[in-house]
């Protein structure tokens, strides 16, 4: 019997989560209750049979599986208020909350409820989501549904709690710094000829391929560049010119000065 969701935050992520999980049929409609103080943005969803809900305490009766998808200076209270309606051995608690750890979650429900933290990214909002997800106090089932609950949302990987905030700048921020990469390959386009549309969309499918190469292939990225790179010719002409101009370093860069940050705050 499939289990009963509840989500708590019908935001971005929150409703992303509740479309891709009806989207590929994990879960029906009538089995997830999404909450929220101001409703009304919610209506797209209750028409697809989705329960919804500004009750938070209503929604964790119902549930088996309650996604926290709040601000994290929203969880101490919402948790806090929650504290009698969460039951060890029944619940399992999903929270998507950045930078908040299980370990403080859990102190203030006071409960010793299995917990899974998980770090997707926005493009869950079309099921292609990279999401890194650690856990406590989880059985190995729960840990399993976890996964499968997010595979229906792109890819998933285990990894250790210690390791979220790299999780959080390599996985989410990642998405920005490749927008980045796009959008240079764009403005290099239009330099060479092309209008801007058709610019935006070779560089968009071409990063795409490369992506999938690696993913589909396992091969690494240095093993498809020898593929495109013939001696004496354009394309490592282009490549070491990058290099010269600081294209590794300045990535490596930004994703320490990333870590920096969120190690800082
Ligand atoms: N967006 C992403 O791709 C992404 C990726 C990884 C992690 N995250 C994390 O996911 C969390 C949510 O992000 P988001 O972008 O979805 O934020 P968001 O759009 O602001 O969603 C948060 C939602 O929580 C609702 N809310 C506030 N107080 C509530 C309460 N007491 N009970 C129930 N719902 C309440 C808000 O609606 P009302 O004001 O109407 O209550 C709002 O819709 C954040 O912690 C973020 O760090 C986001």
């Amino acid at each position: 019997m499939s289990k009963k969701i509840a989500i708590i935050g019908g935001g971005n992520l929150g409703t992303a989560i509740a479309e891709g999980l009806i989207q590929s049929g994990f879960v029906l409609p009538k089995h997830i209750i999404i909450t929220k103080r101001n409703v009304s943005t919610l209506h797209q969803l209750e028409r697809k049979g989705v329960l919804v809900s500004d009750d938070n305490n209503e929604a964790v009766r119902f549930a088996d599986v309650i996604i926290l998808a709040v601000k994290p200076f929203q969880v101490d209270d919402i948790i806090f208020k929650l504290k009698d309606s969460l039951q060890p051995g029944k619940h399992i608690l999903v929270s998507v909350i950045t930078g908040v750890t299980t370990e403080h979650i859990l102190k203030i429900a006071g409960k010793k409820i299995a917990i899974v933290r998980a770090m997707p990214n926005t493009a869950i909002a079309i099921q292609e989501s990279m999401t890194c997800v650690s856990y406590k106090d989880a059985g190995k089932e729960d840990l399993e549904y976890v996964q499968e609950l997010f595979s229906q949302l792109g890819r998933v990987t285990v990894i250790e709690e210690k390791l979220m905030d790299a999780a959080t700048v390599l996985g989410a921020c990642g998405t920005a710094y490749a927008m980045r990469y796009i959008r240079a390959n764009i403005q290099g386009g239009i330099e060479i000829g092309f209008d801007a549309a058709t610019a935006n969309l070779i560089a968009a499918q071409t990063v795409k391929g490369a992506a999938e190469l690696l993913l589909k292939k396992g091969t690494h990225p240095e093993q498809e560049i020898d593929k495109v790179t013939t001696p004496k010719g354009c394309t490592i002409a282009g490549l070491n010119e990058m290099e010269h101009q600081g294209f590794s370093s300045s990535l490596i860069k930004g994703i320490m000065a990333s870590y920096e940050k969120i190690a800082k705050d």
